[in-house]
């Protein structure tokens, strides 16, 4: 087997087709055997329910070559759990758990040759996702589901990979206190690409989001959670039940305190104290830790001491040490890594 011919080093977070994809269809109340499969393409209904009413959750996790050249992915078992939670809360039927991990093995496999080198920057992006695909015209959900799993090969998020990031204090609202903030739907996503295209538009990398009912304490980023760290070199990141439970920054709880002996709080984060933490960063699948070197909050600027250059150093060893462990260099808490 041959990698293909793809320049790894330039890659950014974009979608390329690879070979192989995996699908099982839920009908009649079961989900049928499943199978990797070549096409692309997916022919539903004019009226499908994901077309009509956005019943359609995700998952995001990656595959990585480790030093020693095997290909693993990253507690698959924690995005299935999420997954099934998220199913849940859509009225959709839930993909078991083990099925769901076996999937994860089968399509990188399948596309082994599509996961980028060790040493390249870049990753196989993997994304389970489930839609419901009968048709339905009245507000219900479905009665047919299909779960599909794709794999892309990406590299950094940001443009810029490990170069600090400026985000804005955002005017809209991504998630309500009793809604879906929690979970990983399509449609939290929908909402916020007005608010990304116009951050973009002006300069910004990302949006932070507030809670929405008091608008005073930090909630999370389009597509990250967030982490900051104390000038007395504690690792503090906001608790919500309207952010998207992060496997990354789960994980960063250990790392800091287990690994890198922090002092660890998850805790509400008011917008006014951020002007006194010494470093900040995005975390997730695709954010990896992105550093932050600033928060403009309408045209107020929040400056951390770590600076628009490179990574605060208390951010710097948590990313060498979880990266570590993705790609092998660090031993691993139980159960962490999947080999395929
Ligand atoms: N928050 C949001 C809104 C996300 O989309 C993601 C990405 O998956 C995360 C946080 C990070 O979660 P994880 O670390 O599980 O990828
Ligand atoms: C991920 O990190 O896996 C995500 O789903 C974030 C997405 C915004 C790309």
């Amino acid at each position: 087997m041959a990698k293909k011919d793809i320049d790894w080093n330039n890659l950014g977070f974009g979608y390329v087709k690879t070979d192989k994809r995996y699908v099982s269809n839920f009908k009649d109340g079961a989900w049928d055997d499943g199978a990797l499969i070549d096409d692309d393409m997916i022919t539903i209904s004019e009226c499908a329910c994901v077309l009509q009413y956005a019943q359609t959750v995700f998952e995001g996790l990656k595959a990585y070559t480790t030093e020693d050249g095997r290909v693993v992915c990253f507690r698959p078992d924690l995005n299935a759990s999420r997954l099934a939670d998220s199913a849940s809360r859509l009225e959709m039927p839930v993909f078991p758990e083990d099925r769901f991990v076996d999937a994860i093995a089968k399509v990188v496999e399948a596309n082994i040759d599509y996961v980028p080198p060790y040493g390249s920057g870049a990753t196989l992006y993997i994304r389970p996702y489930m839609f419901g695909s009968d048709a339905i015209i009245g507000v219900k959900p479905a009665n047919e589901y299909q779960f599909r799993v794709f794999t892309t090969p990406v590299g950094p998020y940001f443009k810029g990979g490990a170069k600090p990031i400026t985000i804005r204090v955002s005017d809209f609202d991504r998630a309500a206190p009793h809604g879906t903030g929690h979970i990983k739907a399509g449609l939290n996503y929908a909402m916020s690409l007005h608010a990304i295209v116009d951050a973009h538009q002006k300069g910004f990398d990302e949006n932070v989001y507030l809670d929405a009912a008091s608008r005073t304490k930090i909630e999370e980023t389009g597509g990250a959670n967030l982490i900051f760290i104390t000038k007395d070199g504690k690792f503090v990141t906001p608790k919500s039940n309207s952010i998207l439970p992060s496997i990354t920054r789960r994980s960063l709880e250990v790392v800091a305190k287990d690994y890198l002996g922090m002092e660890v709080e998850e805790r509400e984060v008011y917008l006014d104290e951020v002007k006194d933490f010494a470093e900040c960063g995005l975390c997730g699948t695709a954010a990896v830790i992105s550093p932050v070197g600033k928060i403009v909050d309408h045209g107020k600027e929040i400056c951390f001491p770590s600076g628009m250059e490179q990574m605060g150093p208390k951010t710097k060893e948590l990313y060498d040490t979880l990266t570590g462990i993705q790609m092998g260099r660090i031993e691993a808490p139980e159960g962490w890594i999947k080999v395929i």
